[in-house]
């Protein structure tokens, strides 16, 4: 049987800082759902990556007194190895720098020129470098970008625009009839009102006197690609590179934060209907999070690295953490305390010790094979739907309810006393449950026990019994941070 396909991809990072938390939570999240789809024994293709070029960068770079070739090759390697300390199981990693994304990028600007699409004028609107994009003089809070508190720039230029106005009524109809999905409905709704006020026609090139850190226009060597239509192109290229993109195009879930929804839902889509590409199926649009309230972003500086979490407190405590602790798609406040206590609390003290003490007395008095009557307490259709529903941080609360089941079960059957294998059998085809279910969020850990206890990491192996094996008590899972 033909497997169903799954592709996912983040937005790609600015290459303009270290990675910080907000970049870490989104990759964190698809690489959960990527983990997902592999359960249900799909295909999957994860893309990830770093957005190199534009203004920002450039100004950076000069900063810095370094090339900025040199900057971002040193900012796109930090990130990959935070994204290997986290365990990260991308398939590609984009850099916009990379040749085969240059020429894929240059192959379309001129697909577009040549279909009219691209034409040349001018171009006069408010900047801000901060978010690479142009406002609205209605998006100033007294006269600054309210999220980078800094004026805009007013740019009128000599400039080459995408007829973007052209696909208004499309993009609505499409957005409207959930063919170009957007989630949650506030998101979607928020797009609909944005289009409705009217699209314009966009620049998509700077004066490469201005910003020279960009792919060049092939039709006009004086100009720069727009950072932003360059950076979209990523989700192909990065297929089109491992020789892809026929099985895996079109995107089925596309994941990012509240700040880039408005470009993805218009410009992006506009693009790829401009070059008769199919759209992505589902954009999935989830919180941002606050330091004490705060917006944490890198213009303002008040940003928590992910590196330091990590190696703080392990990969694993980090992806729980931030997918129990922040319901997904809505904004959240994230704090090193609350880290602590999810961890202390939940996985050193409800899984850690459930597994500790279920490996210790099954070394002891052995299993014996019976039906498991505990397993009845999972919710595994509901965890299904969760999970296929983005509601990861409620699946996670539906799995440590079962992980409290089981825990109550230890403590009425007492089998330290009883020495009953059978009650110790269904804790153990319990603890394989809890295993492959937790997979997606503490891969480490979930392949730890597939070793102790005995099993493979399929949704459909939780139904079958667990082969009944000499298991043996292993390391503690989670040390408590005291
Ligand atoms: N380079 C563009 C995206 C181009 S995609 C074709 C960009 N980069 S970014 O580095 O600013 O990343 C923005 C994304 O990082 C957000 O959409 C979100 O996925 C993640 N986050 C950044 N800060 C965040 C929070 N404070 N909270 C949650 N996610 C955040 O925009």
């Amino acid at each position: 049987m033909v497997k169903k396909k799954f592709y996912i991809t983040t937005p790609i990072y600015y290459a303009n800082a270290s990675i910080h938390l907000g970049g870490a939570y989104t990759t964190i999240a698809a690489d959960v759902l990527a983990r997902w789809h592999k359960l249900l024994g799909e295909e999957v293709f994860f893309l990830t990556g770093t957005d190199e070029h534009g203004q920002k960068i450039q100004e950076t770079a000069e900063k810095e007194g370094v090339k900025p070739k040199e900057f971002v090759d040193k900012i796109a390697n930090e990130f990959k190895d935070a994204f290997k300390m986290l365990n990260i199981s991308n398939d590609n990693f984009v850099r916009t720098t990379d040749k085969i994304h240059e020429e894929e990028v240059k192959k379309i600007l001129q697909e577009l020129y040549d279909k009219k699409i691209i034409y040349k004028g001018y171009y006069e609107a408010y900047y801000c470098v901060g978010c690479e994009q142009y406002l609205n003089e209605t998006d100033l809070v007294d006269g600054k970008c309210p999220l980078h508190k800094r004026e805009p720039e007013l740019r009128k230029e000599e400039s080459y625009l995408f007829k973007l106005s052209s696909f208004q009524d499309k993009l609505l109809k499409l957005i409207k009839t959930g063919k170009y999905c957007i989630l949650p409905e506030a998101r979607r709704k928020e797009v609909i009102d944005f289009i409705e006020g009217g699209l314009k026609d966009i620049s998509i090139s700077r004066l490469k006197k201005k910003v020279y850190w960009g792919i060049e226009l092939p039709f006009d060597k004086e100009h720069t690609c727009f950072v932003w239509v360059d950076a979209f192109w990523n989700y192909l290229t990065g297929l089109i590179e491992k020789k892809k993109f026929d099985k895996f195009w079109p995107a089925n879930v596309q994941l990012m934060a509240k700040d880039i929804i408005r470009v993805h839902a218009t410009i992006w889509p506009a693009l790829l209907l401009a070059t008769e590409n199919k759209l992505p199926e589902t954009l999935f649009v989830h919180g941002y999070f606050t330091i004490d309230g705060q917006k944490m972003s890198k213009s303002l500086g008040n940003v928590i690295s992910p590196i330091y979490l990590t190696e703080k407190y392990g990969a694993e405590s980090v992806r729980y953490y931030l997918m129990r602790n922040i319901p997904f798609g809505q904004d959240g406040d994230v704090s090193e305390k609350a880290l602590i206590e999810r961890h202390n609390n939940e996985l050193a003290n409800k899984l850690g010790n459930l597994i500790s003490r279920v490996s210790t007395l099954a070394e002891k008095y052995g299993i014996e094979k019976c039906e498991n009557k505990l397993i009845q307490k999972l919710k595994l259709k509901e965890i299904e739907n969760l999970m296929n529903n983005f509601e990861l941080d409620k699946a996670l609360n539906e799995i440590f309810a079962f992980i409290d089941a089981c825990n109550e079960y230890v403590q009425n059957k007492k089998p330290w006393e009883t020495q009953d294998k059978k009650v110790l059998y269904e804790l153990c085809d319990s603890i394989k449950a809890i295993g492959i279910l937790l997979w997606p969020f503490i891969p480490n850990v979930s392949e730890k026990l597939t070793k102790q206890f005995g099993f493979k990491i399929t949704l459909k192996e939780i139904e079958k019994p667990l082969k009944v094996s000499k298991i043996k008590k292993e390391e503690i899972l989670f040390r408590k941070i005291g």
